[in-house]
């Protein structure tokens, strides 16, 4: 029998037996924070597209970092995004031993032990033309041309103390280039966070606003997967742990909440969604007409991906959700102020039989609804 031995609002009465019979926790610990890097020096530049982001001068960031560190961030992203005078036909500031996130690496990797350090491996923000490798003479990003450049700058980022590399540039192949340079130099530890299924989205808008790697022409969805497909995102990803891969990636996460399920179940090594940059933007800007609740819609966001999936989540939401996820939700204060208006409701005085209001007039369906 169900209804009414069954009542399943029982455990929804309180925060305290919602909390207790809760299923599914984001953590502090499953969060990966981006983080930008620009040239100069005490740099601190918010990107107009992702308000409470910003680019970082590698001294900056350093702090940042620390930051991050003590609120329990396990992990950062580091993203170059040098001055337009480096960049050139082939990207080959992104393994410079004196680029940006290599800097970086080598700072945080001293003065911030502990916090786990993810090089971006790709190439849009260091070539001129923002495409993510190697173009051949009819303007295509040339795959396996490409993937000599993925192992150089995987090398190089190692080298200066990334715990993992992350190739986010859709090239097949990339994983086990990869793999094998790290390898054949000695960097057997080094591991691999693979943007496995990676689609051609939308949703990275501001993230190119902040990357400045908007491709000058075309668009890339010769090397990013299409929107429409789910099983190519499972090949992908499988393919990826078959060439070494230590985490898989899906990305974007909001509208692709169905390929994490589906790539949760085929694959066994651990999966991270890029909670990405339109995906943040979107909510920043609603939020700031007063048209939604950031920090409950931040919440409920990450909350799906996990829900869906995922282990890890790359957020711009991090470091507020490190303060957010602590926080309980105010409900003895919800409480008191309910007792308080039910109490002025009490003292007022109500007529016994208020006239009732005139209907108003029915109005046409309409379409759509
Ligand atoms: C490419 C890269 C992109 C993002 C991360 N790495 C953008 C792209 O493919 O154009 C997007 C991240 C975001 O939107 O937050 N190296």
């Amino acid at each position: 029998m169900s209804f009414p031995i069954h009542r399943l609002r029982r455990l929804r009465r309180s925060e305290g037996l919602r909390r207790l019979v809760r299923e599914t926790h984001v953590r502090v610990g499953d969060l990966i924070a981006p983080i930008f890097l620009c040239d100069g020096e005490g740099q601190r530049q918010e990107i107009p597209s992702m308000p409470g982001i910003y680019r970082y001068s590698v001294d900056a960031a350093v702090e940042e970092a620390k930051l991050l560190y003590s609120l329990k961030i396990p992990a950062v992203l580091l993203f170059g995004v040098p001055h337009e005078r480096r960049k050139d036909g082939v990207g080959k500031e992104a393994w410079a031993s004196d680029g940006l996130v290599q800097k970086a690496l080598r700072a945080m990797h001293e003065q911030v032990p502990g916090l786990v350090l993810i090089a971006d491996t790709c190439f849009c923000e260091y070539t001129e033309h923002g495409h993510c490798g190697v173009l051949n003479a009819g303007k295509e990003v040339q795959n396996d041309r490409t993937l000599e450049n993925l192992a150089l700058t995987a090398v190089s980022q190692a080298r200066s103390g990334a715990d993992l590399v992350a190739p986010s540039g859709m090239m097949d192949g990339a994983v086990q280039a990869i793999r094998t340079a790290l390898d054949t130099q000695g960097f057997t530890d080094v591991g691999i966070m693979a943007y496995s299924a990676k689609y051609a989205s939308a949703f990275y808008g501001p993230f190119r606003d902040a990357a400045d790697s908007t491709p000058s022409f075309g668009d890339r969805r010769q090397y990013q997967m299409d929107f429409h497909n789910i099983r190519e995102a499972v090949r992908e990803t499988e393919l990826d742990v078959e060439e070494g891969a230590d985490i898989v990636m899906v990305k974007p996460a909001l509208a692709y909440l169905d390929v994490i399920r589906a790539v949760r179940e085929s694959v066994h090594v651990p999966l991270a969604a890029y909670n990405v940059s339109g995906e943040f933007s979107m909510v920043k800007a609603a939020a700031k007409r007063g048209w939604i609740d950031e920090k409950r819609t931040a919440l409920e966001i990450t909350t799906g991906i996990k829900r869906a999936g995922a282990d890890l989540i790359i957020t711009y939401w991090a470091k507020d959700l490190a303060t957010w996820l602590e926080e309980l939700p105010a409900e003895p204060a919800d409480k008191k102020k309910e007792a308080a208006e039910a109490a002025k409701r009490a003292t007022k005085v109500v007529p016994a039989e208020a006239p009732k209001p005139p209907k108003p007039p029915k109005a046409p369906p309409q379409a759509g609804t």
